[in-house]
């Protein structure tokens, strides 16, 4: 089928399904004027920024600039491609689809993709039959059984052994005549031109799946002590690893029977629940909650349970996923574990049973928080108190809810052991001083000069997860090039060189820059394919309803600053990794490239940014 179709079917579906009728289903609508107004339903707010106009067949909210037609309505409300999001508004419509066709680079992308699911799939089952067929395998199969894992439990999530020598995988590739650098590309094998040899060696290994089940990488543990523990997958073109849960594809069903989704930090947790029949259970692997994570979970439950050890769930970083999460719309609980206990060891004392009933001794963000904060205060003396109650504050600050709020400072005066009066006094103080300290900032800022058009509660998130940012400034960079012709052509020749970090952004300018700025500006929306069509229409439509005063040269220029630094942080770690590394016996040549790198980078820093000092 070719582009020409794929425009009519396009269109078709748009015609068929009126932007109001549609986000009616969602949000609810009144008319006010020429246009419908309501509650958005991506950011929460308490009066109605969000606007739909029937004429142009567009939405937009003035509250957080998400904007765009039906179809990016879709993609964005029930957090789909463009693919599915046409496929659910044709099923509304009545309309039957042909097979959509992919752009070239996509459909390229599409079968790299799959030949690295293929090749995971390949080496997962290499690694069974090792696990569970050979003599190598034994002591893993004795390992699990010391580890109380049932074979069912084992089999029903693909473990395998990978054994000691450090060519198995390559050998059998290179007889099966598997080109290794595909296999280099999956994660698989390592060391390149130099002679490959296998990742994964005397480590028993975790399929990590995607929610439908497809392999994308692995996590290999060690049988016994040692460093590092866990070593897994790197990231690949279909792994990355704070965009994964492990056990989800594994989970959905439960999750859905149970209305909710119980977080819990390792593998080892997530088979054990699921061997004892708790099975709404995913890991996040190890690292606090990313926005990314909190997206994907948010897909399938708006419940969530965090079930970590005692010692984690109190950690700064968790608890900044926990608030993203609540900031997300999700009702967030967290499971308080006894001491030194995880729900892997938990559950092999107690049971399914005694492991539920301290998923239902849950408590809410705020208990929880409060208490945390009551273990580390001695509130017996006057002192003490007081400290408390100050720590309390910040959190209370956050909830927007006012009931809820007086609610938590009565339960805060309980368990602090003041009267409420006196608490209510003191939060006053602390309130008032917010409020004008808040207000100084914001004149501040508003008399600088900033393309930071973001509101109040955006910035707040922006805060939270820091790459947010650079996602906005690419962002307004694309809104600018699109609102002016003579913006775009002025940036030209500095955008052929840049490369945005969000893909879908990238592929964008890269469109962008071979069309024809001699012809209309801006292209019109069949120029691009669907892939990044839904984005271009987006971006137009902000535009449209919402001009901006962008100062492109400075937002290049921060951008410039963001990518350089981003890109000094990902060598440090990779530096930090192989160094690790070096004791395994991996190359040191690699570590030497990177360490130049990032000289190079920061001279470079210090050359285009001389007063910048963010990078410690
Ligand atoms: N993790 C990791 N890399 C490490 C250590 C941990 O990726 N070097 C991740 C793994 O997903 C692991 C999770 O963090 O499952 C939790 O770590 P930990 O509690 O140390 O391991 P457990 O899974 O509990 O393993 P075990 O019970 O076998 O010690
Ligand atoms: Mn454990």
């Amino acid at each position: 089928m070719d582009r020409l179709t794929n425009e009519k079917i396009i269109s078709d579906v748009k015609e068929n399904n009126d932007i109001v009728a549609v986000i009616s289903e969602y949000v609810n609508l009144k008319q006010r004027g020429r246009s419908f107004l309501g509650l958005c339903p991506f950011h929460s707010e308490k009066t109605p920024s969000f606007t739909v106009s029937r004429e142009k067949q567009l939405f937009y909210c003035f509250g957080c600039g998400a904007g765009g037609d039906v179809l990016s309505f879709i993609m964005r409300i029930e957090n789909l491609t463009f693919g599915p999001a046409l496929r659910l508004l044709a099923e509304r419509a009545n309309i039957k689809l042909p097979e959509l066709q992919l752009s070239p680079t996509g459909q390229k992308q599409k079968e790299e993709r799959e030949r690295l699911y293929r090749l995971n799939a390949f080496a997962a089952e290499f690694y069974q039959k090792i696990l569970w067929e050979t003599k190598t395998g034994e002591k893993a199969v004795a390992y699990l059984e010391a580890r109380g894992i049932t074979r069912a439990a084992a089999e029903k999530f693909g473990l395998g052994y990978a054994p000691p020598q450090w060519r198995a995988l390559v050998g059998l590739l290179r007889k099966k005549g598997v080109a290794l650098d595909e296999a280099e590309k999956a994660g698989l094998v390592c060391g390149g031109a130099e002679g490959f040899y296998d990742r994964f060696r005397d480590r028993l290994l975790f399929p990590i799946t995607d929610p439908r089940g497809q392999i994308i990488g692995f996590g290999g543990r060690l049988l016994g002590d040692g460093q590092p523990k866990y070593l897994n997958s790197p990231e690949t073109l279909i792994y990355r690893k704070n965009r994964s849960l492990y056990g989800l594809s594994a989970a959905r069903e439960g999750i859905r029977r149970q209305g909710r989704v119980i977080v819990v930090e390792g593998y080892m947790d997530v088979i054990q629940a699921h061997q004892q029949g708790v099975d709404e259970v995913v890991a996040s692997s190890g690292t606090a909650l990313t926005p990314e994570q909190v997206r994907l979970l948010k897909r399938y439950s708006d419940k969530v349970f965090i079930a970590y050890d005692a010692d984690a769930a109190g950690e700064a970083a968790t608890i900044r996923g926990l608030d993203l999460l609540a900031a997300a719309g999700a009702e967030v609980k967290v499971v308080r574990l006894p001491a030194g206990e995880d729900p892997d060891s938990l559950l092999k004392k107690e049971g399914a049973a005694g492991f539920r009933r301290y998923v239902a001794e849950s408590v809410d963000l705020f208990t929880f928080k409060l208490a945390y904060i009551l273990e580390n205060e001695d509130v017996t003396t006057p002192a003490g108190k007081a400290r408390a109650a100050k720590r309390v504050f910040p959190i209370l600050a956050q909830v927007k809810n006012e009931i809820i709020r007086e609610a938590y400072l009565k339960q805060t005066a309980a368990a602090v052991g003041i009267s409420e009066t006196s608490i209510y006094d003191q939060w006053r103080i602390y309130w008032y001083n917010l409020r004008k300290n808040k207000q100084r900032l914001d004149i501040k800022n508003s008399q600088r000069h900033t393309i930071d058009i973001t509101p109040a509660h955006q910035r707040q998130a922006v805060a939270l997860a820091g790459e947010k940012e650079l996602l906005q400034l690419e962002r307004l960079l694309l809104r600018g090039c699109l609102q002016e012709k003579d913006f775009f052509a002025r940036i030209k020749r500095t955008l052929i060189e840049f490369k945005f970090s969000v893909p879908l952004y990238e592929s964008l300018r890269q469109q962008l820059m071979e069309w024809d700025l001699s012809g209309q500006w801006p292209p019109p929306a069949s120029a691009f394919p669907p892939e990044t069509r839904a984005l271009y229409v987006e971006l137009l439509a902000e535009n449209k309803m919402n001009p901006l005063p962008v100062d492109l040269e400075g937002c290049l220029k921060r951008l410039r600053q963001r990518q350089l630094t981003d890109e000094i942080r990902r060598l440090q770690q990779e530096v930090a990794v192989s160094l690790d590394e070096q004791a395994e016996g991996a190359s040191p040549s690699s570590l030497q490239a990177n360490l130049a790198l990032l000289n190079e980078l920061h001279k470079k820093l210090r050359e285009e940014f001389p007063t910048f000092s963010g990078l410690t």
